[in-house]
């Protein structure tokens, strides 16, 4: 009768060990008691960039990457996309659940009436070189955050975690639009109670001399879907952040500026401007040969391809790609729209991306939806900063709430020299 237990022998001593399977996986540290001496450390698993290792238990999303499916709390995104909102979407991720008529009301009455700053906060924004790029902004001042609310820091009351999570998913697309407003040299404009929470950023971002501003409605939807679509998924990399220094208990803000800065990178966050500095590079559909011939040399990455997770085409960037035309319809066809559909065409027929199971990501269309809402490259990685808000901040919350985590400190396999004594510089050679 088959066990759920994993049998190891040890071929250096004969010993065997056996060691419980759950969900699919056997725990590390059954792996210390495999020892070769009584003064044996016992032994690790050696997992570089965590490729192969489960770093916690959760509920919050689900992704089959080889079937390319995106759930949160069990909602396939396709169906989130097309029937929910936003900030409806952030408290499932946050509370579990979809929220009822009179929960969602205050819910986003509560998120509406955080969307200022302190006036300190736009003066530190001010301070910034008239050309620093915004999400170096945001990363920066989201943490200086931490210091306008001194009480974040008891993270152990819940109650102070659900206003420190509304103040950041209200004030992020503020400081967004501020940091955007400061590097095009345009006065700063305060948030519309108004509107909704899409349509305010609209506002903040683009309302010139106007007495209201009236954001043009496909826009406004096409960006509240985007930001479904960004809200959550699992355990990536700047979530990993933000759960590996929220384990030191350091109030939220810290910990949500340590996520936007893992999101900042090129590999992750900063993929969609990558993208789009790609495609304006290779020019036309007639060079794309020459740059495929290119990242398969290994010179440069098909930026916006490739997954960690998904070995199939990656759903949102599916749901990413019906939406850019229905903003094309709206404002204007993306003149790299062509190139980026020839590319992926192309890509997805070689056999260099087949046998690597590289497909589009959530990056490789996004970028074109907001260069053709007008917004600065530069300004991408903040927009995907502010969908994964909520994600980042539920994933924050499951961890604290979980019994089997505490301070993230990985191990480590030393190959460095072994014990010497001091020389000093007069004997060095
Ligand atoms: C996001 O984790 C998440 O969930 C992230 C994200 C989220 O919602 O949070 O989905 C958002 O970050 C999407 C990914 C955006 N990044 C990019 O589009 C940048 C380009 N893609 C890659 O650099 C890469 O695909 C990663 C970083 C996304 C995944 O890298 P992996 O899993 O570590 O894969 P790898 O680097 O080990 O590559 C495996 C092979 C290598 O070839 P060989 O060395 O075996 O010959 O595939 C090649 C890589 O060179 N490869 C690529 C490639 N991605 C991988 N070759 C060309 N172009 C690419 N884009």
């Amino acid at each position: 009768m088959s066990k759920d237990t994993l049998t190891i022998t040890d071929n250096r001593t004969g010993k065997t060990y056996e060691l419980p399977i759950e969900n699919g996986t056997v725990r590390a540290i059954d792996f210390r008691q495999i020892k070769v001496s009584d003064d044996d450390f016992g032994m690790m698993v050696y997992d570089p960039a965590f490729t192969n290792t489960a770093a916690t238990k959760s509920s919050i999303t689900y992704i089959d990457g080889d079937a390319g499916i995106l759930r949160y709390r069990g909602y396939p995104i396709e169906q989130l996309a097309e029937q929910s909102t936003f900030l409806e979407t952030a408290y499932l991720l946050m509370n579990g659940e979809l929220p009822t008529r009179a929960e969602l009301d205050g819910f986003v009455h509560a998120i509406t009436i955080h969307t200022m700053v302190h006036e300190n906060v736009r003066e530190f924004i001010d301070s910034f070189r008239y050309d620093a790029h915004p999400m170096g902004i945001v990363v920066s001042t989201v943490a200086a955050l931490s210091t306008f609310y001194p009480e974040a820091k008891d993270i152990q009351d819940p109650e102070v975690r659900k206003l420190q999570a509304i103040r950041l998913i209200a004030k992020i697309p503020t400081l967004a639009a501020y940091a955007y407003r400061h590097r095009r040299g345009l006065p700063y404009v305060y948030p519309d109670n108004d509107l909704s929470y899409a349509g305010n950023l609209l506002n903040m971002l683009f309302r010139m001399r106007e007495v209201r501003y009236e954001p043009n409605p496909v826009i406004e939807k096409a960006l509240d879907v985007l930001f479904i679509l960004h809200a959550d998924h699992e355990q990536n990399c700047s979530t990993n952040a933000m759960r590996s220094v929220g384990s030191s208990h350091v109030d939220p803000y810290s910990a949500t500026a340590a996520a936007c800065a893992a999101l900042y990178g090129p590999l992750h966050g900063g993929a969609n401007e990558a993208v789009v500095r790609m495609l304006q590079e290779i020019g036309s559909p007639k060079n794309i040969p020459a740059f495929i011939d290119r990242v398969k040399a290994g010179d440069v990455r098909l930026m916006g391809f490739g997954h960690r997770v998904y070995k199939n085409y990656d759903p949102r960037a599916s749901v990413i790609k019906r939406l850019a035309y229905q903003v094309f319809d709206e404002v204007g066809q993306n003149p790299l729209i062509d190139t980026a559909i020839e590319l992926e065409r192309r890509a997805l027929a070689d056999d260099y991306f087949k046998e690597r199971k590289l497909y589009p990501n959530v990056d490789f269309y996004s970028g074109l939806i907001y260069q053709s809402m007008g917004l600065p490259m530069d300004l991408f990685p903040v927009l995907f900063a502010i969908g994964r808000m909520p994600g980042w901040l539920a994933q924050w919350e499951e961890m604290l709430r979980d019994r089997e985590q505490k301070i993230a400190r990985p191990r480590q396999i030393y190959l460095g020299s072994d014990k010497r004594d001091y020389q000093p510089i007069s004997l060095r050679g």
